[in-house]
């Protein structure tokens, strides 16, 4: 397993369900790796179909998954299990997003399990937490992400094995985020007032782009960045990759 306390900061490319054959020549073509710091974990999550061809071009970045089965093995037709992940050379894999929450229905002891036996396989869960704008607008943000994060955390998890992405369910590709000084008071929130994740890294994701992207990377909370969109534009993750 990765050793995350010795990387500065920690910039995930969530491809979500997009890429083809053409779509990795061209943009591995584009993508520049030279200029990257080495305190610098860049880890690209494209479709599981795609590890292989991605996995010989990735240099000093690593590969992640953006989700795995809450099952060992056996009869559960379609799924793909963490130890599955490792033996293709998965390093970190995306649990909880706010899509896979929604659309699939997943709740805090799914997401649990799934980091459990990410753990086991010796991959890295990223743990994803979010409020809605609804939450938000009652103020309701803290209780909704110490709620998520307290009971997604399997019993193995420590600082140096799981990080954490908050993600404001409304700042998911709509372009809208929260400002800067919000960022930064929810990171210091979850980072030193919540005691089970004291000391956690704690990644920003919400329509980061290659020009907020070294601002929020900056802010004194935040271990890195969690992309979508951008991520999966070559030219901005190659700057986002820098900043
Ligand atoms: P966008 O960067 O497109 O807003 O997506 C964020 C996200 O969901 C990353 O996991």
């Amino acid at each position: 397993m990765l050793k995350i306390k010795e990387f500065n900061k920690i910039i995930v490319a969530n491809w979500k369900l997009n890429g083809s054959n053409d779509f990795l020549e061209a943009y591995f073509d584009k993508l520049v790796l030279k200029d990257i710091d080495s305190d610098i974990c860049g880890i690209i999550c494209p479709p599981i179909t795609y590890f292989q061809k991605c996995h010989s071009k990735l240099h000093s970045l690593y590969l992640g998954a953006q989700d795995c089965s809450k099952f060992k093995d056996g009869a559960y037709t379609g799924e793909i299990s963490a130890s599955m992940l490792k033996e293709n050379n998965c390093e970190f894999c995306i649990v909880g997003h706010s899509e896979r929450r929604h659309e699939f229905n997943e709740n805090n002891e799914d997401i649990k399990i799934k980091a459990g036996l990410l753990l086991d396989a010796k991959i890295i869960p990223i743990i994803c937490i979010g409020e809605t704008l609804e939450q938000k607008k009652i103020n309701k943000t803290q209780e909704i992400l110490k709620e998520q994060v307290i009971n997604s955390l399997p019993q193995k998890s420590s600082k140096e094995n799981v990080i954490i992405a908050y993600e404001p369910i409304w700042a998911i590709g709509t372009g809208m985020t929260p400002s800067l000084q919000e960022i930064n008071n929810i990171h210091e929130y979850l980072k030193k007032d919540i005691e089970e994740v004291e000391g956690y890294k704690f990644l920003y994701g919400g329509s980061v782009n290659s020009e907020n992207a070294s601002e929020i990377m900056n802010l004194e909370n935040v271990d890195g960045v969690l992309v979508g969109g951008a991520s999966l534009k070559a030219d901005q993750f190659s700057e986002i990759l820098k900043a």
